[in-house]
């Protein structure tokens, strides 16, 4: 059998550029090395810490937060077994809708390890070790990413004391400590998991602030909120060690700048400092696709490897790795394999971290623009000046819109607060039509509504909000 397109992976960048080829004509075939399909997002990534985050953010709403409403709970009690179980259904329900996709697009799909033999070959290896090749015009590269360790520090990841991200939406009780080691997105998701479930969490964190990247503002403001919410920060700490211990594990930390070493006990140890990726065993080396200096596939702009016919999308090559970064590039690489103009706008790719309150930001950040020599000014809004917000006591965070100072066209948009994961999206839309913030300010929002503090600070960055 050949097909137009082989796709090794099926995460989010692979089975949407599955889907996608599907739909413009091309026969597709896809290979999974999971019993399940989805990758890392939909099995053991962003899908079941979504559930757990909402979970435990309920039990924690229901201890702590609704007295002042008025509803008064006797005691809330945990059944974890249970959160895991909808969780576990949680995922189960996505990765059956991934299969039901396949089935209704003709995707034929080959479970096994994928190996590219040359170009328009690809070897499948099934758990019985038995091996079969297929045939295809084009293969894409979808095999995403893996837990990276700690850069420099050998660390034996045992998933019950020492534990990464998939550890981390697993444990069988709630550890009374835990170390978070790196304060980037999986660190604060799944340690507010478990914060909230009753461990003391302690962050340790090799830069300045949390959530790198990030617009500085919004990291120090929302550090503040997490700290009021118990989770204890070391910043400026590089970790150098961590090991198992009769009890738990210790972690070893020393000033990044240089200084005395402190070592901290606790029950489990979660590594969260970053993830590589997935190269390994591709035959990408014997077939002489070149990678950059990263690890990563090398691709043109237009998801071309140097070797004619094969491609890389999503965390496998370059750029953020973010699920829906990885699901506009599958769709994309479909597009162009199908003869249209597949596209992707980097400069407004979303980002959200799923905490309480959320973190979203889209675009640029204010020492971006610094950075770059752009004059611009700034608008902000509190949600504390806010009627919906008051009226849901949801009124810690902000949103800040930064505008180019001559011509008013947004650059960025930053919102820490209730619901800021869905509410950046305005902000999105607005940029991919290279709109103003007079443009947001003065389109109608539906009152009362969170999104109101949008058009509030879109109003504050070229000229005056209302109410404030
Ligand atoms: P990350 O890159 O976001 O954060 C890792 C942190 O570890 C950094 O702040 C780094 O400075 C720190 N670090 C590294 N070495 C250290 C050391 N020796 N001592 C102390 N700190 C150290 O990586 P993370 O959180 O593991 O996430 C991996 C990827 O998955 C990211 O690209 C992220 O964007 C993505 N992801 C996205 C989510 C979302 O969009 N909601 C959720 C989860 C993951």
């Amino acid at each position: 059998m050949s097909y137009d397109v082989i796709i090794i992976g099926t995460g989010p960048g692979g089975y949407v550029c599955a889907v996608k080829a599907a739909q413009l004509g091309l026969k597709v075939a896809v290979v999974e090395k999971r019993a399940t399909f989805g990758g890392t997002c939909l099995n053991i990534g962003c899908i079941p810490s979504k559930a757990l985050l909402h979970a435990s953010e309920m039990f924690h709403q229901a201890g702590h937060g609704m007295d002042a409403l008025g509803v008064e709970v006797t005691e809330a009690k945990l059944n974890l077994p249970k959160m895991m179980a909808h969780k576990d259904a949680t995922v189960k329900s996505n990765v059956d809708g991934v299969a039901f996709l396949f089935k209704k697009n003709k995707i034929d799909s080959f479970i096994g390890t994928g190996k590219v033999v040359s170009a328009g070959k690809v070897a499948v290896t099934n758990d019985k070790g038995e091996t079969q090749e297929i045939e295809a015009k084009n293969i894409v590269i979808a095999t995403g990413s893996d837990v990276a360790g700690i850069p420099g520090v050998s660390v034996d990841i045992d998933e019950k004391v020492i534990i990464s991200s998939t550890g981390g939406i697993a444990l069988d009780k709630v550890p009374a400590n835990m170390i978070v080691v790196g304060g980037g997105v999986i660190g604060l998701e799944l340690g507010s998991v478990w914060s909230r479930l009753g461990a003391k969490v302690t962050v340790v964190e090799y830069l300045d602030t949390i959530l790198g990247g990030m617009d500085g503002e919004v990291s120090k403001q929302f550090q503040r909120m997490l700290a009021k919410q118990g989770v204890d920060f070391h910043l400026g700490a590089k970790v150098t060690g961590v090991e198992k211990t009769r009890t738990g594990a210790k972690v070893t930390f020393e000033p990044a700048k240089g200084g005395d070493k402190t070592v901290l006990d606790a029950d489990v140890v979660l590594i969260a400092t970053g993830r590589k990726p997935y190269t390994a065993n591709l035959g990408l080396e014997e077939a002489g696709v070149a990678l950059d200096n990263r690890g990563r596939v090398e691709i043109n702009g237009h998801y071309k490897t140097n070797v004619a016919g094969i491609y890389a999308i999503g965390d496998v090559v370059k750029g953020p790795m973010l699920a829906h970064k990885a699901e506009d590039e599958g769709v994309a690489l479909a597009e162009i394999l199908a003869g249209q103009a597949g596209h992707v706008n980097y400069e407004v790719i979303p980002s959200v971290v799923y905490t309480q309150p959320e973190v979203a930001s889209v675009g640029k950040t204010e020492e971006e623009l610094k950075a770059a020599g752009i004059a611009y000014k700034v608008g902000k809004f509190p949600f504390m000046a806010n009627g919906r917000a008051r009226a849901m006591l949801a009124t810690e965070g902000f949103v800040k819109i930064l505008a180019d100072k001559e011509t008013d066209r947004v650059l960025g948009g930053h919102i820490v607060g209730f619901g800021a994961g869905e509410m950046i999206h305005e902000i999105a839309v607005l940029m991919e039509f290279g709109g103003s913030s007079e443009d947001l300010g003065r389109t109608c929002h539906a009152h009362p509504t969170m999104s109101e503090a949008v058009k509030e600070a879109a109003l504050a960055t070229f000229f005056k909000p209302i109410h404030m």
